[in-house]
C-alpha cells in the first residue's frame, strides 16, 4: 500500500512512524513533512491547505490511503475534496470537523444532548458580551469560536480583564474571524486528561489516556502553548472516570453527531476536566493531539492501517483496540522564546544517538534541511524526545536522560513534565 500523511509536525512524525510498522505499507509520502519525517517517508513540498494539488498528487501516485493529521485542513474540508476525487481518506468531513472548528457549535451540541460541560453563553456582539460580564462570576473563561492555534482561550480573573478580553477577541480581532463569535463560560477547576478515540460514524473505540502540559514554563507558569510534553496513561483516569465518560460523554457525542446529520469518522480528541461534580468536556478536537500522538501511538498494539480502514468502512466494531501495559513520556525541546518570538536555523546535533535504541523516539516537530543538507531548527517546538518505560516514573527518567543526547542553539524545555505522576502516589 501507498499512504500519504498530511502535516509536518511531531504528531505527523509519530503517525508516519506508526504507519511504517504496518506490514501492509510499502511507501509513505508526507506533505509537507520535516527533516525527521524524511528518514521514513518521502516528503512532498505541497502545503497542507492546497487540497486540489494534494488530491492531484494522490491520484498521480495512486495513493491507497491518505491520513490527515492537522486541524486546519480538516476544518477547511480536505476530506470532502479527496472523497469527491474518489480517494480513500481518514478524517472527518467538513460538516463533522466543525466539532473542533466552532466552539459555539460544540457547546450547543453538548447542551442539546446533555453531555457534561461548563455552563456558557455565546455572543456575536461585543456590547452584549460586555453587558453579560457585568453580572458574571469571576474568574471566567472567554473563547474565540474558531481555530486559533490553541491560543484563543482567555482565563480572566476579574471583570476588567474580561472586558479587555472581549475587545481583544471581538473588536481588535487578535485571532481574525475566529473571534466573530465568542463563548463565555464558567471557570472550572480540576485535573485535565486527554482522551483520543477512533470513530467510524457509529462505533467509538477509546485509546489510552494522556496528560498534556500546555503552559510554557515549569510549575504551569507562562503562556499557553501547543503542548510542552506529556505522558500516557494518566494515573487520574481511573476505571470509575472511564465508566462515567463511556456512559455520558463518548458514545453520546458520536450519537449526537449522527443525529445531527454530521456522522463523524476519524479521531475525536476529548479534552476533559475531572471536576468535583464529575468529568466534563473542556473541548473537542477532530484529530490526534500533538504531542498526545507521540505518547499514545508507541503504546498501541494494533496495525494502525487496519484501524484507519475500519473507520472509513464503518467496521470499527470488529477491531479489538489494544495498548501495551507500559507507559510513555514525551518532553518537547523547544526554541527559547516559544510561543512568542524565537530564533531558528540552528543545527541539531546528536540525532544519531537515538539510532538502534529500543523504546526511545526522536519525533521532529520543527526541523528542516538547510542549503548544506544540515538538519536545522525551523519552529517553536523542535523535537519530541519520547521514551517508554515499564511504568510512568521509569518512562519519565528515560525521556529526561534522552533529552541530553541532542543539542541545538536556544534549546529550551520544561523540567517538570510528569510531575503529576508523583502527586498520584501521594
Ligand atoms: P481549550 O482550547 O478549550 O481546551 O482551552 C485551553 C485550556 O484552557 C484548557 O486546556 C484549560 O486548561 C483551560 N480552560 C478551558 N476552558 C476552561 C474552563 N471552562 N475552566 C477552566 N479552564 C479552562
Ligand atoms: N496538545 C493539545 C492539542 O493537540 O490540541
Amino acid at each position: 500500500m501507498k499512504v500519504l500523511v498530511v502535516g509536518g509536525g511531531g504528531r505527523e512524525h509519530a503517525l508516519c512512524w506508526k504507519i511504517a510498522q504496518s506490514s501492509r505499507v510499502d511507501k509513505i509520502y508526507c506533505a509537507p513533512g520535516n527533516a525527521g519525517i524524511a528518514q521514513i517517508a518521502e516528503c512532498v513540498d505541497i502545503p497542507a491547505m492546497a487540497f486540489n494539488e494534494l488530491a492531484a498528487f494522490a491520484k498521480e501516485k495512486e495513493i491507497d490511503l491518505t491520513v490527515v493529521g492537522m486541524d486546519d485542513p480538516l476544518v477547511g474540508g480536505i476530506v470532502d475534496v479527496f472523497e469527491a476525487a474518489g480517494l480513500r481518506v481518514f478524517g472527518p468531513r467538513k460538516n463533522a470537523a466543525i466539532l473542533e472548528g466552532s466552539k459555539a457549535f460544540s457547546k450547543n451540541l453538548m447542551k442539546k444532548y446533555n453531555i457534561p460541560t461548563a455552563a456558557y453563553e455565546t455572543f456575536q456582539s461585543p456590547d452584549e458580551a460586555k453587558a453579560y460580564l457585568e453580572g458574571a462570576k469571576y474568574p471566567i473563561v472567554l473563547k474565540a469560536d474558531g481555530l486559533a492555534l490553541g491560543k484563543g482561550v482567555l482565563i480572566c480573573a476579574s471583570k476588567e480583564e474580561a472586558l479587555a478580553g472581549v475587545d481583544e477577541l471581538m473588536t481588535d480581532k487578535k485571532f481574525g474571524d475566529a473571534g466573530n463569535t465568542i463563548v463565555i463560560e464558567e471557570f472550572m477547576t480540576g485535573r485535565e486528561v486527554s482522551v483520543l478515540s477512533f470513530v467510524d460514524g457509529s462505533t467509538i473505540k477509546i485509546m489510552s489516556s494522556a496528560q498534556d502540559h500546555k503552559r510554557a514554563k515549569d510549575g504551569d507558569e507562562g503562556l499557553n502553548t501547543g503542548g510542552m510534553g506529556n505522558f500516557s496513561p494518566s494515573p487520574f483516569y481511573t476505571e470509575q472516570v472511564d465508566a462515567f465518560c463511556r456512559e455520558h460523554i463518548y458514545q453520546a457525542t458520536v450519537d449526537a453527531m449522527k443525529a445531527e446529520g454530521r456522522p463523524f469518522k476519524g479521531v475525536i480528541f476529548f479534552g476533559l476536566m475531572l471536576t468535583q461534580d464529575g468529568p466534563k468536556v473542556l473541548e473537542y478536537n477532530a484529530r490526534f493531539g500533538d504531542p498526545e500522538a507521540q505518547v499514545v501511538l508507541p503504546r498501541m498494539k494494533n496495525d494502525i492501517v487496519d484501524v484507519f480502514e475500519a473507520c472509513i468502512d464503518g467496521t470499527l466494531d470488529r477491531i479489538d483496540l489494544r495498548f501495551e501495559d507500559n507507559a510513555c513520556v514525551c518532553v518537547v525541546l523547544a526554541s527559547d522564546g516559544y510561543p512568542l518570538a524565537y530564533e531558528k536555523g540552528f543545527e541539531i546535533k546528536g540525532m544519531e544517538n537515538f539510532e538502534g535504541k529500543d523504546g526511545y523516539y526522536l519525533f521532529h516537530a520543527g526541523s528542516k534541511f538547510d542549503s548544506n543538507g544540515r538538519v536545522v531548527t525551523s519552529g517553536g517546538r523542535v523535537l519530541g524526545v519520547t521514551a517508554l518505560g515499564s511504568n510512568l516514573k521509569e518512562a519519565r527518567a528515560n525521556a529526561y536522560a534522552a533529552t541530553e543526547w541532542v543539542d541545538f542553539g536556544n534549546k529550551y524545555m520544561r523540567h517538570d513534565i510528569g510531575k503529576a505522576i508523583d502527586e498520584a502516589d501521594a
